[in-house]
């Protein structure tokens, strides 16, 4: 799909209709967005999923984490991405420390939706999270949970680097998404996994699982817009790709992206861990 013009079938993606995508064996297409004109994009070229990561902080406000974003710019952000969506779900990440107890998520999910136009929110981690799952989820508040690398746990974690190399590594994060999914999550983000870790999870639960730098073998992808259209400064992630490159346009590239995800052509061997 590398038209400009807008699929007039295309129907709203809705919470239990990704559930029906894995079901049927239909890939989840998610990219990140944190403004109207991209989101735009990503609707026009058809992906599934716009998620207002946290990421934003790193690649929109230059900073080294992601732990300085505020709910207020999580919110502003969701908004603004909300206004540029007619089809796309729209999934806003909880910032750092507002998941800390039941009564902060909800507070904050509350905003992400109410104000931002959310229709799920995203937050990091199991153990005390499960909680906080459950609360969200009791209240209507659809979950994605994100295991693997979390980058709010950059510094627990020593930096940006695969998770569940290590046999009892691989367990704990296997657990921990049978866990978020009996919780009441309805999707989960795996990051930077080994990819035969994240077959395995995928094939025990239920819910969608969406990869990003952990194989082709997931109900999804997603990856950072900035990332997939060459924009982040540095070195791009292995698990990435540009495809701006290789196409004429910002909707040509996420076009490209979201074909080549439904048609297992991407992620490749030399994305994957
Ligand atoms: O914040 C973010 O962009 C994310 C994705 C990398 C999944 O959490």
């Amino acid at each position: 799909m590398n038209s400009q013009t807008r699929d007039p079938e295309r129907k709203p993606v809705t919470v239990p209709g990704l559930r029906a995508m894995k079901a049927e064996g239909r890939k989840i297409v998610m990219l990140t967005a944190y403004d109207a004109s991209f989101a735009s994009c990503l609707d026009l070229a058809g992906v599934d999923v716009a998620l207002v990561g946290d990421s934003l902080g790193m690649v929109v406000q230059g900073h080294a984490s992601t732990l300085p974003v505020t709910l207020d710019q999580a919110v502003y952000h969701t908004a603004a991405v909300a206004r540029g969506l007619s089809s796309s779900l729209l999934v806003a990440d909880l910032p750092f420390m507002t998941d800390r107890d039941p009564a902060h998520a909800l507070e904050a999910a509350h905003r992400l939706m109410a104000e931002g136009g959310a229709a799920m929110v995203k937050l990091e981690g199991a153990g005390h999270i499960c909680v906080v799952i459950e609360a969200l989820t009791e209240r209507n508040v659809p979950v994605c949970a994100h295991l693997g690398l979390t980058p709010q746990a950059v510094h627990r974690l020593g930096g940006y680097r695969v998770q569940g190399r290590e046999a009892d590594v691989a367990e704990r994060i296997f657990d921990d998404a049978r866990a978020v999914a009996a919780a009441g999550a309805q999707m989960l983000v795996l990051e930077a996994v080994p990819a035969e870790l994240a077959r395995r999870i995928t094939g025990e639960l239920a819910i969608p699982v969406i990869g990003i730098g952990a194989g082709a073998d997931t109900d999804g992808q997603v990856l950072v817009v900035y990332d997939m259209l060459g924009i982040t400064p540095g070195k791009r992630p292995k698990f990435s790709k540009d495809f701006l490159r290789e196409h004429g346009s910002v909707v040509a590239a996420m076009a490209a992206y979201a074909d080549d995800v439904r048609a297992g052509r991407f992620p490749g061997p030399k994305h994957q861990y």
